[in-house]
């Protein structure tokens, strides 16, 4: 694929090196192999690192495949992809932080990054870390310490869709000699563009959109040769984050569809957050591409030509009974923690739940997080409404 031009449903049937097959089979062949015979006639052999073919933990054809490709269609310089997006993101905080360091980090994050720096991180490692509402750029300014070495921003934040101010973190950090990672798993590459914001380090969970049919695990980090290469040493040849090669088969299927999932997504959350917001049954709603959302104005320069996801955040009136009633009166749409796949999913989290001091106000008391699918508006529609009516809520 060497024409720059392309548009991006092109690049993502085309993108990444396709290997010409002694049998002439388009699809890329999974090398399901953990050895490769190593060159006995003196050519030089990386032995312990990511440049030779000689042990899949090293390097594998399936997940080059998947990078070139990832690459391809965000014009990262370089692309690593690990066993999980939490491999990802272990990948990134730990060989780029040292004793002593200092992080900043989103007080709403997902549970794994908030157990690493509320618990591992500072405990075994002597990281220092500031968790602070991401949201508020004058407090991540204040928080800026001489030995901050890492801003790590959710986009679209899990759960509260919130949103940072991307180009202003950015500046921040690299004032004060920091770095910028950026998950943005909520929106996938076609919703959100990190890297072409000047953040150094865009991670993604591949289960969620990228794959988007909730059928294989995988993460990726994206960004520059130099600090790709050494996650790639770090997490996947030292620490064996490797993502197997019939998952990166899974995964790099799955991203050529991404353009096309990523538009019918949008399109079908827009119409059901509207008649969410609508809805006298709604308590409150967050989804990035409504007015009312409190980071509105960064959903239009962040996100991409109209299309803001698929994740919803909102809460119905009504009793916790009630809401355990609608949950289990949806017919198509799945009470199921994931996010990203084609079909609809939804995850209520309980006032009990242990992140929600650090909530915004309005989410303490519980709240639906939804993933819609693909299906049609009006079937959710219908399904919700028809759930709304069974559990009682006015
Ligand atoms: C924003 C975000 N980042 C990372 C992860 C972790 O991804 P994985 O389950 O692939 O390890 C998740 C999982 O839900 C997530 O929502």
């Amino acid at each position: 694929m060497d024409n720059k031009n392309y548009t991006v449903n092109t690049i993502a049937v085309h993108g990444g090196a396709r290997k010409d097959d002694v049998f002439g089979a388009i699809n890329e062949p999974i090398y399901m192999t953990s050895n490769y015979r190593i060159p006995t006639d003196g050519s030089p052999v990386d032995w312990a690192g990511i440049n030779s073919n000689i042990y899949c933990r090293n390097r594998n054809p399936n997940q080059m495949v998947l990078q070139d490709k990832l690459c391809a269609l965000t014009g990262a310089e370089e692309a690593v992809v690990l066993a999980s997006g939490v491999a990802a993101l272990s990948g990134v905080f730990i060989p780029f932080l040292s004793s002593g360091d200092h992080v900043i980090v989103s007080e709403v994050c997902y549970s794994a990054v908030n157990l690493l720096f509320r618990k591992y991180l500072p405990q075994k490692y002597n990281i220092e870390v500031t968790l602070l509402d991401i949201t508020d750029t004058e407090a991540v300014r204040a928080a800026m310490r001489p030995n901050t070495k890492l801003i790590h921003v959710e986009m679209p934040g899990n759960p509260t869709t919130g949103l940072a101010d991307l180009d202003e973190i950015v500046k921040i950090a690299h004032e004060g000699g920091a770095l910028v990672s950026c998950d943005a798993t909520f929106a996938g590459p076609i919703c959100i563009f990190p890297l072409k914001h000047g953040v150094d380090l865009e991670i993604h969970s591949m289960t969620k959109y990228i794959n988007g049919h909730g059928d294989s695990l995988g993460g990726c980090v994206l960004g520059r040769h130099e600090l790709i290469n050494e996650i790639k040493e770090f997490a996947m040849v030292n620490i064996g984050g490797i993502l197997s090669p019939f998952n990166a088969w899974m995964i790099s299927r799955g991203l050529c569809t991404l353009p096309l999932r990523m538009k019918q997504h949008s399109e079908v959350a827009m119409k059901v957050a509207e008649y969410l917001e609508q809805n006298p049954a709604t308590r409150f709603i967050w989804y990035p591409g409504l007015k009312s959302h409190p980071q509105h104005d960064r959903a239009l320069k962040y996100m991409s030509n109209g299309q803001y996801s698929a994740m919803i955040s909102f809460d119905l009136h009504g009793t916790d009974e009630q809401k355990m009633k609608f949950l289990d009166n949806l017919h198509l749409i799945t009470h199921a923690v994931s996010l990203g796949d084609i079909e609809s999913l939804i995850v209520y989290n309980d006032k009990n739940g242990d992140k929600m001091p650090h909530y915004p106000k309005i989410f303490q008391s519980g709240f639906f997080r939804f993933s819609v699918g693909l299906e049609s508006a009006e079937d959710i529609i219908a399904d919700i409404q028809q759930a709304i009516d069974a559990a009682g809520i006015r």
